[in-house]
């Protein structure tokens, strides 16, 4: 009966339409079959044949609209969606032709006016906002073929060596370097060179590696980097002070470096550090308080928190130890010596006996042997 129904239509005369056909709903049956089947080349990304069929303007606002509505047979994507497989033109370019009950659906559509309701563009907005992938944008400085031609060196000597070195994201040319991997074996002799990928190296993973002050010059040319792990390194001020032209700092590991107050000091200068890991470091509190001062942006992580956590859970740990200590030395029950194996908690106070026949005593009457006990 639909079927019927819709094939009566394609003879109706335009002045007749779709009176008797199921109303199609643009944002519930078109839009969909649009954004899984066409809006890959035909949307934000790609316009193959210069059509976007992602919002309403782009589709009408075309010179010759490949929807004519009302006019199913003068609108050249329907006429697409129909084509034999074997023909260029089929639409979609790619995996199945649309079955016949989604061509009907198309048709259909135009037959009844080709709405395209703002719902329409709400949802497919929304879809495809959904769809991107947060992407990682730098601006980084524009390089001459030189400049490339040795960075493309200095990455090819870092991976031969085993650092591992590659884009931070998909559509970037920023680099990550990561030499934590080789630990002892990525020392200062390695480092040199490094430079060379200054305008597009981004993040430095130094964590546990054998470099030290002495690559300061080099670690000073990397202007581009946003983030540098420099953990466990014996990294100190001399290298932290040189850092001051880094200004697209912002955050540094330091953690377990040799990161002092002048260094802390020097980092806090920079416009965009917003974050510095600095415990088991030489940064004092009251250097890290100056620092904070200084730039009220950053955050500098003295780890004091974990400090005071562990102080506490020292204090309890003794305080359960205290309690778990005998208050006596004595047995209430038979004056002897304690055995510390027989003991009772008893009102919040651990008690000791000689043996466990006197424990067994004092649990079935307690207010017996009670004087006996040091006063609470
Ligand atoms: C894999 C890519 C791909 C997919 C998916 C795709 N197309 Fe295309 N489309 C193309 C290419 C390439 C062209 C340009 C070449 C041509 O005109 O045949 C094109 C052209 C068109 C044109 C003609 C544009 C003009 O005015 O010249 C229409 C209409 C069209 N596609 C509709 C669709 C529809 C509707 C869908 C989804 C059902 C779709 N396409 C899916 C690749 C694709």
């Amino acid at each position: 009966m639909l079927a019927f129904a819709v094939s009566l239509l394609v003879v109706a005369a335009p002045q007749e339409p779709a009176a008797e056909a199921p109303r199609v709903d643009f944002a519930k049956q078109i839009a969909p079959l649009l954004l899984e089947r066409c809006i890959d080349c035909h949307g934000p990304k790609e316009q193959k044949g210069d059509l976007r069929l992602d919002a309403k303007e782009h589709l009408f606002a075309a010179d010759e609209p490949s929807v004519v509505p009302g006019k199913p047979d003068d609108s050249d994507l329907l006429r697409r969606l129909g084509l034999p497989a074997d023909d260029d033109e089929l639409m979609p370019q790619k995996g199945e032709a649309l079955s016949k009950e989604q061509q009907q659906l198309f048709r259909a559509w135009i037959v009844q006016g080709a709405e395209w309701p703002e719902a329409g563009d709400t949802w497919l907005r929304e879809q495809l906002a959904a769809r991107v992938v947060p992407k990682i944008t730098f601006e980084l400085p524009a390089m001459d073929d030189a400049q490339r031609a040795k960075l493309a060196q200095a990455v090819q000597r870092l991976q031969a060596l085993g650092a591992l070195v590659q884009p931070v994201a998909a559509d970037t040319e920023a680099l990550e370097l990561n030499l934590s991997l080789l630990r002892d074996k990525a020392d200062d002799a390695l480092l040199a060179g490094v430079e060379h990928l200054a305008p597009r190296l981004v993040w430095l993973h130094l964590g546990r590696t054998a470099v030290t002050d002495a690559s300061a010059g080099t670690l000073a040319k990397l202007t581009q980097l946003r983030r540098l792990q420099a953990q466990h390194t014996a990294l100190g001020d001399a290298t932290f002070l040189a850092m001051k032209e880094l200004g697209q700092l912002e955050t540094v590991n330091a953690v377990g470096s040799k990161l002092g107050d002048a260094g802390i000091a020097a980092l806090a200068q920079l416009p965009h550090l917003t974050r510095v890991y600095a415990w088991q470091t030489q940064v004092t509190s009251a250097g890290g308080l100056a620092a904070k001062k200084q730039a009220p942006k950053l955050d500098v992580d003295l780890g004091d928190y974990a400090e005071a956590r562990l102080a506490a859970a020292k204090k309890e740990v003794d305080e359960r130890q205290q309690r778990n200590q005998p208050i006596n030395t004595s047995c209430p029950v038979a004056d002897k010596p304690i055995d510390p194996q027989h003991t009772v908690e008893h009102d919040g106070r651990r008690i000791a006996f000689c043996c466990g026949k006197c424990k067994a005593a004092f649990v079935a009457e307690p207010a017996k042997f009670l004087a006996k006990l040091p006063p609470k």
